[in-house]
Order: C-alpha cells, then sequence, then structure tokens
C-alpha cells in the first residue's frame, strides 16, 4: 500500500513539475492580464466585429472571451491543460462558442497566416524568436499587441502603460500603421 502511495505522490510531482516547467522553458508562466490591461489591449489593437486574432499563451482564456465579447473571433493556444479546461468551460458559461476557441497546443506550433491581430504576454527570452515567427507567417497589416515586453528591433506604433502595438509591414518591416 506504502509503495502505491509512493507512486501516486511520484506521479503528481512529476504532472506538477511539467506543468509549471514547460511553460518556463518554452513561453511564459501562467501570469493573468488584469482586466484593465484586458480592454486597453482590446481598444489599442482597435479591431471590428468578425476580424480574427489570436492569443499566444491565452491562460484562463480571458482575453478570447473579452474579444468574443465584442463580436471578434477568437482563438487561444495554450500548454497547461487546466488553463484550457477552465477556459474552455468559461467560454461554454458564457456562450461564445461560436467565436471563441482554445486549442491545447505550443504557440510555437500554431499557423499565424490567418489573423488580423495576435496578441502576446510572453517574457523577454522568447521575444527575439517570436518576432522572427511573426514575421514570417503574419501578413502585412496584422497588428501585434504585447503586454508588458517589447519586441527587439521593432518600433511600436503606439505604447500605452506598457502595452506595444504594432503592425507587421511589407517584407518582414514592421512599421507603425497609419
Ligand atoms: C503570462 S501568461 C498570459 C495569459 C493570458 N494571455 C493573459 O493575458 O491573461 C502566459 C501563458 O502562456 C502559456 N504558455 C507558456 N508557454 C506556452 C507555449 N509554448 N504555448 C502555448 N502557451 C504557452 C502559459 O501556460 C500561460 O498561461
Amino acid at each position: 500500500m506504502n509503495i502505491l502511495i509512493d507512486l501516486f505522490a511520484i506521479l503528481v510531482l512529476l504532472m506538477v513539475i511539467y506543468l509549471l516547467g514547460r511553460p518556463i522553458v518554452r513561453g511564459a508562466i501562467y501570469f493573468p492580464t488584469s482586466h484593465v490591461q484586458v480592454d486597453l489591449m482590446i481598444r489599442m489593437a482597435s479591431l471590428k466585429r468578425g476580424d480574427v486574432m489570436a492569443d499566444l499563451g491565452s491562460g484562463d482564456g480571458r482575453m478570447i472571451i473579452a474579444c468574443a465579447r465584442q463580436g471578434i473571433r477568437a482563438e487561444g493556444y495554450e500548454i497547461n491543460p487546466l488553463l484550457v479546461f477552465l477556459s474552455r468551460r468559461d467560454i461554454r458559461r458564457a456562450g461564445l462558442q461560436d467565436l471563441a476557441t482554445v486549442r491545447w497546443k505550443s504557440l510555437w506550433r500554431a499557423d499565424l497566416a490567418p489573423y488580423d491581430a495576435v496578441f502576446v504576454y510572453g517574457i523577454p527570452y522568447i521575444m527575439d524568436g517570436l518576432r522572427r515567427k511573426l514575421e514570417r507567417e503574419l501578413r502585412p497589416g496584422a497588428k501585434v499587441i504585447s503586454n508588458a515586453f517589447p519586441f527587439p528591433d521593432w518600433a511600436p506604433l503606439a505604447t500605452e502603460n506598457k502595452i506595444y502595438l504594432y503592425s507587421i509591414g511589407p517584407k518582414s518591416e514592421t512599421v507603425a500603421a497609419a
């Protein structure tokens, strides 16, 4: 019996290491954006109904739920299965299944081509790699909104309360949109 308890404890420990460790290695740890910042990010992105946005590392889904409430098609990528479960539950509770989706998938494996805007709350050591992925995959004119951390080598179109707004320019040149 004791050996079963030990094995269970080891299993739980491994799961905790996996859930906490993977985001640290492949992205950022979970730290939710405040609702004030969520509203600011959406306002700065100035999206309209029918636009499609992605939140890379969507946490508890608050960003995609807030976008979907405004008629924006919102897709989250999240590697923590617990957060995927909670955000899917909240999407259902809000009746937003037609507009909001969460994928249990690494942001590094997401195809970003369809998105009009990409929201990011990362960590400094992923920003350069992420910048290259965004430049490669997003179409010119697509917007990138970053919470807390600016992208190296990109000039923001606007900055407010540590939110940085960018627009993808032609030929990988990222410029301020009009
Ligand atoms: C700082 S939190 C931001 C959560 C949410 N976007 C918000 O603004 O409230 C970063 C999130 O990214 C997730 N994450 C980290 N690495 C990831 C990866 N490679 N792919 C997808 N999600 C990742 C974490 O689990 C965490 O939920």
